[in-house]
Order: C-alpha cells, then structure tokens, then sequence
C-alpha cells in the first residue's frame, strides 16, 4: 500500500464528521493514499514481483495475469496489459476482471478454472486498487471509507484436497445503481457537465449496500462451505473482504464463527476494494496467523452486485 496515510482526525478537517461517527459506522481509523504519480498498475506491479519473489517464479514463467480492479489506470489498455509490461512477463496473456469488491475472488475463480482445464500451469492473480482516485472528497457518505493497495497470489497446480477446494460466485446485476461510478464510460462520455456534476466519483447508497453486503457475504459464505461438505466448525480462519466491521461480524454470525477466527484489518487500511482480501491474507500469513494444513475461508461483496466465497487448504 502507499505511504501516505489519511486518518479520521485528517477528515475532522476536511468533511462534517467524526472519529466516533466513522469508528462506530465502519470500524475504519485510518487509510492509505496513493499520490498523484501512483496509478493502479504500480501498486499491482509491486505486490507482483512480492509475490513472485515469494513464490520463486520468474516473470517469464507466467501463462497469465488476471487482474481484479474497478479503478484501472485507463478504459483500455487493461490494467494487466500495464503490469505484464512493467514486470516483464512476455510470455504471459494479460487481462482485467471487473467485479469491484468481489475481484479477487473472482480472479481466484477463474485462476483455478484455468489450471484445472489444463490450459495453463502459472497464473498470477493480482487484486488492486487506486479508488481513491475516484472518491469525491465532498462526500462525507464515502470519501472516509475507501483506501488504495495491492495484493498478488501466484496459482499452480496442487495436490487433491489442497490449494483452492471450492469456491463461489454470484451476482445481482438489476442493483448496480446503488453503487456506481455514472460518467466516463459509454454510457456518459466525459463532458464539462459530467465534471461539474461531478459524476467521475463513487457513488453509493451505502444503507442499501449494507443490508445487500450482509445477506449476500453470509449466503456465500454458507453456499461455499456446503459445496465443500463442511460447516462452520471446519474453518480456521476467515479472510473477508473489508468494507465494514459489521457486515464482517455478521457474516461471521451466520456461520457460527468466534471472531477470534476472523482476520480483521479494516482499521488500518479501509476498504481497499479488490486489494483486501490478498492484503488481510498476506498480513495473516505473516504474523503466523496461517498455518500449514488450514482450512481458510475468503469472502467478498462488491458493486454489481457481485459476491463470491473461496475455501482453501493452506
Ligand atoms: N460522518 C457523519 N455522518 C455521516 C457520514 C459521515 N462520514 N456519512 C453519512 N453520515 C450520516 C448520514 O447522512 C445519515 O444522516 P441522516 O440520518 O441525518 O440522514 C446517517 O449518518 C446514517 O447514514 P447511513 O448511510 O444510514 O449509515 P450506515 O449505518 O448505513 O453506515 C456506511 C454507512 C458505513 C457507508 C454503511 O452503510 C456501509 O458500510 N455500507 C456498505 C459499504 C459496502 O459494503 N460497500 C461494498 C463494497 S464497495 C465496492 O464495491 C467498491
């Protein structure tokens, strides 16, 4: 993630709005910002070559890049045309997956797809966002709530009952209104009027996308989980995306989860869109939170709707 951080005293400053307000709402202290020379494609190229270095693969041994972003560097190229150039993975087919939030997991999806048809052997996932960059800063309903990151996963071929045992994907394209950017697209080319209107920002019903977030993430999580012939009880640890403390405790709720077995990070970095699942999971592994043999359960919500559950054996 970048440097720069924004804390909830910062927007004391700038908004009409609380430390407690925001705390109580969200669970969100402080977020990072990418300065104006940071696009999406740096911050994935970063988390990229972390995650290769990890992995101990070489650029060139990438079949393909999938990148899950809803905040790319232009329309076109894809964002992932940008990193295979900047990571030098000649050999690798770039291409962007759009599920907002849920764009990791959507990735992981069709990763494992891929890999499991026996087309390809090496794929990198990357979750990466710059949302800041589209986050009107007069809009105190959204501004203190979304943070820019990255985070990388390389995927490869795994024994049975290892790696990614199942996942899930859903969607509810008839409420893609209540969370949206209106302009820059086909639909409302750029204009004078579309930047006096300021309609290059997120716009969100944020009350309506809570109800929807906690009822979808729970049904994923529980759709996956039975897909798998598990339940609650067999899950280590859960890795969610990060939108809001209390959609979490729900989701948490609904499949019989102490929070103790709830990776939870939003406090520090917001909600980071596609990027917070590989972050919360890379932090996790780090502090020894993730150990061999561990069943993980990732799940995530996102404008569209889209929604998505991952189980996987670490
Ligand atoms: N500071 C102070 N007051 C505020 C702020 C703020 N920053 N923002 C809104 N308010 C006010 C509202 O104006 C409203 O006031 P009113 O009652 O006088 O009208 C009041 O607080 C309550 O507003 P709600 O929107 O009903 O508050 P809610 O409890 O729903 O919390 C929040 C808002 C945090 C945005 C929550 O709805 C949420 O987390 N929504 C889901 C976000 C999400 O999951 N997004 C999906 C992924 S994002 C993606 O895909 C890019």
């Amino acid at each position: 993630m970048p440097d720069r951080i924004l804390t909830n005293q910062d927007f004391e400053r700038m908004v009409e709005t609380s430390d407690e307000w925001i705390v109580t709402r969200s669970g969100i202290r402080e977020r990072h910002i990418s300065d104006d020379q940071t696009a999406t494609s740096d911050l994935a190229a970063l988390a990229a070559q972390r995650a290769l270095k990890e992995a101990s693969i070489s650029p060139e041994e990438l079949d393909v890049i999938i990148v899950g972003t809803a905040s790319p560097d232009m329309i076109f190229p894809s964002t992932a045309c940008l990193v295979q150039n900047l990571i030098g993975a000649r050999n690798a087919a770039p291409m962007d997956l759009q599920a907002a939030c849920s764009g990791f997991i959507y990735a992981l999806t069709v990763g494992k797809a891929f890999i499991n048809s026996g087309q390809y052997r090496t794929i990198l996932i990357i979750g990466a966002e710059t949302l800041t960059k589209i986050t009107d800063y007069k809009d105190r309903s959204t501004c203190v709530l979304f943070g820019d990151a990255a985070g990388a996963a390389v995927l490869r071929p795994a024994e049975k009952d290892e790696g990614v045992l199942e996942t899930y994907l859903g969607g509810n394209g008839s409420l893609w209104h209540l969370l949206h950017m209106p302009a820059g697209g086909s639909r409302k080319p750029a204009s004078h009027e579309t930047v006096d209107q300021r309609l290059h920002f997120i716009k969100m019903s944020g009350n309506e996308v809570f109800k929807a977030a906690v009822k979808a993430m729970g049904d994923a999580a529980l759709k996956v989980l039975q897909k798998a012939g598990m339940n609650g009880q067999d899950v280590d640890l859960m890795i969610p995306h990060q939108a809001n403390t209390r959609i979490i405790k729900a989701t948490a709720r609904r499949i019989h989860l102490p929070m103790d077995k709830v990776y939870v990070n939003i406090d520090r970095y917001g909600n980071t869109s596609a990027a917070s699942i590989p972050l919360a999971l890379d932090e996790a592994r780090r502090k020894g939170k993730v150990k061999p043999g561990d069943v993980l359960l990732l799940v995530a919500f996102g404008g569209g709707f889209t929604w998505g559950s991952a189980l996987i054996r670490w």
